[in-house]
């Protein structure tokens, strides 16, 4: 094999065709810089208002921020009435593809501002007001976003709780928010089999016993499964929703008004309610998706593989998408569903032109090997995404090349849940970009990386030593999370301590400056290792062994040594193709590359071949309980993990 060594280039410039028809330009970035509240005012005026902001932001009471102060508007009214009011009604909002291959439906714009709308008065009638929080327990059909937009409507805040999470999840999602609606389905499909959630709702709320807050609960049809029933709470959407009036008149609310919470998990076991609010969110879901993606509304078919259960969701499928007019494809299942073929079928079926996934799906697919696209037409392709995690230079190659024929753009977009939207991206047809790198702060944000006294690194070398520093927002930004819901103290400690006397946010990454100044994002910082007083981060560790042609997967984690500090632990796994190498030979190769790909001391400890990683349902590798592994402890709490049994043989390969 000849992957790994291949000559790459290490720079790749902007298309001399594509930036001629970008929606960014270099300007944006001198736009921002020269007046950065005005340059928030003129993003923020692309919604409508029905009510205008007399001020662009009142950080006076930081780090709580209101932004676009005395402004009104219906964040529903500016996703999808204001398009068809615009004359584009026609236009297919959602081409929704079921998991079952045939189970397709297009929704338009009009349509779809009938079932918000339909939607908003049946949630009316079962006595939602403006304030109230509503569960969202579903898989990804077009009523999860219909019920998002209907609650956003009202002046509801949505809380989604994925629908692969249990109903112990849900219930403590439930319980936090007082939530008094939940909609949810019968059943999902998952891996061509029909899988219950309504039964899952129930047994949350029945352990909720007396201080149960839900007083109703609305039913999507999906599966046709039985479910338990309860009388007076329980309703079918078909019996409601789909009888009620398609006249609603939206509300206009006032900027800072709650929009959603998002439960995500943080250094101790309760997650936490991340609040967002109306107008600035909504500004910068919209901003981003229209320059990240180079959304061109009347001929883009954009596609981004997350689901609402998660922030990518609801910003990237949800509210951004929607504001902007675009046509988007929301498919239901997995990359495997019935087989590996399945996301360049739809790709080709409705000629998708934005592909926006995870690194993980990519290295999934390098997994399955390149041959896989071969006989598919990718030419519609011209722009891809990635999130989630750095993305492995190898992998950010691979991806260009096989999905994107060498030519589209990738732009690897760093945020979070906190942050609501992407705040360190390339621009499309604007910068060169560095594989693995996410560039720098999009026109209007400031990042910087500091060191434990807040001072500013300077750019490292791509190659060799690397000063390792915090990842901080310096500026409030429109998306940024507004704090976390009834926890005041836990918001100020987790994100606004760490650099309290600069007033900075503390994104609890871990980033280096490279040789140009761009940001190269490590991970999490509790992932970053420290061996005999050098810290090592275990994505650039995963990223050498992945660069390997022989390994598919791997993970990373510190373990206590005597000697070091820490030490190296890997877990890989290798490609079907390289079995026929012996263990120990590979294993031997494998350090090597890592000392060749970072340095000596960044070479593995241990490294061990592992047929399966253990994984949330989201995708991301568990570390902690991989470290838990290495140091040969109890594993601790399992709950949240895909397939617990990867254990037993990750243990029997130790
Ligand atoms: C954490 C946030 C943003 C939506 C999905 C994840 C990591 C995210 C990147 C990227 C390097 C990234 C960070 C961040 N992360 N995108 N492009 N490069 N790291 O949202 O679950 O809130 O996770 O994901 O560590 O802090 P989330």
């Amino acid at each position: 094999m000849t992957e790994t060594h291949v000559e790459a280039p290490s720079l790749y410039p902007p298309d001399p065709e594509f930036a001629a028809n970008a929606n960014a330009t270099e300007a944006l970035y001198d736009e921002a810089e020269a007046d950065r509240l005005a340059f928030w005012a003129k993003q923020a005026n692309r919604l409508s208002w029905d009510t205008p902001f007399t001020e662009v932001l009142d950080w006076s009471d930081a780090p709580f921020a209101k932004w676009f102060v005395g402004g009104r508007l219906n964040v529903a009214y500016n996703c999808v009435d204001r398009h068809v009011e615009a004359g584009i009604g026609d236009r297919v909002a959602i081409h929704w593809e079921g998991e079952p291959v045939g189970d397709a439906r297009d929704i338009t714009y009009s349509e779809l501002k009938d079932e918000v709308c339909r939607a908003a008065n049946t949630l009316a009638g079962l006595g939602l007001k403006s304030g109230d929080r509503v569960a969202i327990y579903m898989p990804m059909v077009p009523e999860a976003i219909v019920a998002m937009l209907a609650c956003a409507r009202l002046g509801a805040m949505h809380s989604v709780v994925f629908a692969g999470f249990s109903a112990s999840a849900l219930r403590a999602r439930i319980e936090d928010a007082q939530a008094t609606l939940v909609i949810t389905s019968d059943g999902q499909f998952r891996r061509g089999k029909a899988a219950p959630l309504k039964a899952g709702v129930d047994e949350a709320i029945e352990s909720l016993g007396d201080d149960n807050p839900v007083r109703h609960v609305l039913v999507v049809r999906r599966t046709g499964m039985d479910v338990p029933w309860t009388d007076g709470r329980d309703v079918w959407w078909d019996d409601t929703v789909s009888n009620a009036s398609a006249e609603h008149t939206p509300e206009a609310f006032d900027s800072e008004q709650p929009l959603f919470l998002l439960y995500t998990s943080g250094t101790t076991g309760k997650p936490k309610g991340i609040m967002h609010t109306s107008g600035g969110y909504l500004t910068q879901a919209s901003y981003t998706h229209l320059n990240v993606f180079d959304i061109k509304p009347e001929s883009d078919v954009y596609w981004c593989t997350a689901d609402i259960g998660w922030v990518t969701g609801h910003t990237y499928i949800a509210y951004g998408p929607l504001s902007n007019g675009a046509t988007q494809v929301v498919y239901e299942g997995t990359p495997a569903s019935p087989d590996e073929h399945r996301h360049f079928q739809v790709i080709e079926k409705y000629g998708v032109t934005v592909y926006y996934t995870a690194p993980t799906v990519v290295r999934t697919f390098m997994k399955w090997g390149r041959e896989l696209a071969f006989g598919h037409d990718l030419s519609s392709l011209r722009l891809l995404g990635s999130v989630g995690e750095p993305i492995n230079p190898e992998a950010w190659r691979w991806y260009r090349l096989v999905f994107g024929g060498d030519q589209t753009p990738v732009v690897d977009t760093w945020w979070q849940t906190e942050t609501g939207a992407a705040m360190i991206s390339p621009l499309p047809g604007v910068t060169t970009c560095k594989p693995g790198s996410a560039m720098r702060p999009l026109p209007g944000i400031s990042a910087k990386i500091v060191d434990d006294d807040g001072n500013e690194l300077a750019p490292s070398p791509d190659y060799g030593e690397h000063v390792t520093g915090y990842l901080v927002l310096d500026k409030p930004w429109p998306s940024m999370l507004r704090g976390i819901w009834g926890d005041e103290e836990r918001f100020r400690e987790t994100y606004w301590s760490r650099f309290a006397e600069q007033g900075w946010y503390f994104a609890g990454d871990g980033a280096r400056y490279g040789t140009n100044g761009e940001i190269w994002v490590l991970g999490r910082i509790d992932d970053v290792m420290n061996v005999s007083g050098h810290r090592i981060s275990t994505a650039e560790v995963e990223s050498a062994l992945v660069g390997h042609a022989g390994v598919a997967e791997a993970a990373v984690v510190g373990a206590t040594d005597e000697h070091t500090g820490q030490g190296i632990c890997a877990f890989v796994i290798l490609k079907a193709h390289h079995a026929d190498m012996s263990r120990d030979q590979m294993i031997d190769e494998l350090r090597a590359e890592v000392a060749r790909e970072i340095s000596p001391i960044a070479k593995p400890r241990e490294i061990h071949v592992v047929p399966e990683l253990p994984k949330t349902r989201s995708g991301k590798i568990m570390r902690r309980l991989l470290r838990d592994v290495a140091e040969g402890r109890e594993l601790g709490d399992t709950s949240t993990l895909l397939d617990p049994s990867v254990f037993e043989a990750i243990r029997a390969s130790k």
